[in-house]
């Protein structure tokens, strides 16, 4: 595999889907052991669901918090952390929710679908919360239910962060996809605005999707096998 000269680059993205923590035991939503296979996102991921049965909803995101806090972060998020550590600009883009990649130590991530260790009270704001329970379902202050602060289904993405990620992707010089099957909106199309942007694109993934011909050069395999080796240092 040719390795890629970091120095060539003056910002370089990481764009990351479920696949980026598939190796570290964190299921991905559509492959085989998918989220989505066991789960109806219709019960457990959009705001009607929540609506109409706040605990159940509670109960599956603490099941998610469990199974996440058992997993740790692999040489491939370690890989995009040290980049960062020797590079000027290094931007991580990532529709996960589970805090792999600053557990690894990348500083400047960028939530797009938002975090599994956060909640927000429809009148109080974000509390971070990071424990395999949820220290409380309602807001202390007011009593409302508590909500995961993540984008479900359905969802408007948080504007705030998609204009970051936005300026992000129009700025980066090389982008990497890695594990994302590029079918959720906004962010499948990405790549395309990296593209048009004048970006070199490059996808990591062991599959190809409808997207990967997007890109000037996919390399099939994993985000632990590829990254450690991909930039020359
Ligand atoms: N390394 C790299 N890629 C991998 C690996 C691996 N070890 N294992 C699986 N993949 C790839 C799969 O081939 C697939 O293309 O990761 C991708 C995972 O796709 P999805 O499960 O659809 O995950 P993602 O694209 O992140 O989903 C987007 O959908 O429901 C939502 O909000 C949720 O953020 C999520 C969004």
């Amino acid at each position: 595999m040719k390795t890629i000269r970091p120095e060539d680059y003056r910002h370089i993205l990481f764009f990351t889907g479920a696949g980026m923590s598939a190796e570290s035991g964190v299921p991905t939503y559509r492959g085989a052991g998918g989220v989505w296979r066991s789960y109806r996102w219709e019960e457990y991921a959009c705001q009607d669901a929540f609506d109409a049965d706040p605990e159940k909803v509670l109960r599956f995101h603490e099941l998610r918090r469990k199974s996440v806090l058992a997993c740790q972060p692999h040489a491939g998020h370690e890989a995009v952390a040290r980049l960062e550590g020797e590079h000027p600009q290094v931007t991580v883009v990532t529709q996960n929710i589970d805090g792999m990649h600053q557990r690894a130590g990348s500083r400047r991530v960028l939530e797009l679908h938002g975090s599994l260790w956060r909640l927000r009270c429809p009148q109080h704001g974000i509390r971070e919360d990071i424990g395999e329970a949820y220290r409380r379902y309602r807001c202390e202050d007011c009593g409302n239910w508590l909500r995961p602060d993540i984008t479900w289904f359905g969802d408007m993405l948080d504007s705030f962060v998609m204009g970051q990620a936005a300026q992000a992707i129009r700025s980066c010089d090389l982008f990497v996809s890695i594990g994302t099957s590029g079918v959720v909106w906004p962010a499948a199309g990405f790549p395309q605005a990296a593209r048009d942007g004048g970006a070199r694109c490059i996808e990591i993934n062991p599959e190809a999707n409808e997207m990967s011909s997007l890109y000037h050069e996919s390399i099939r395999g994993t985000a632990g096998e590829v990254l450690p080796g991909l930039f020359s240092s």
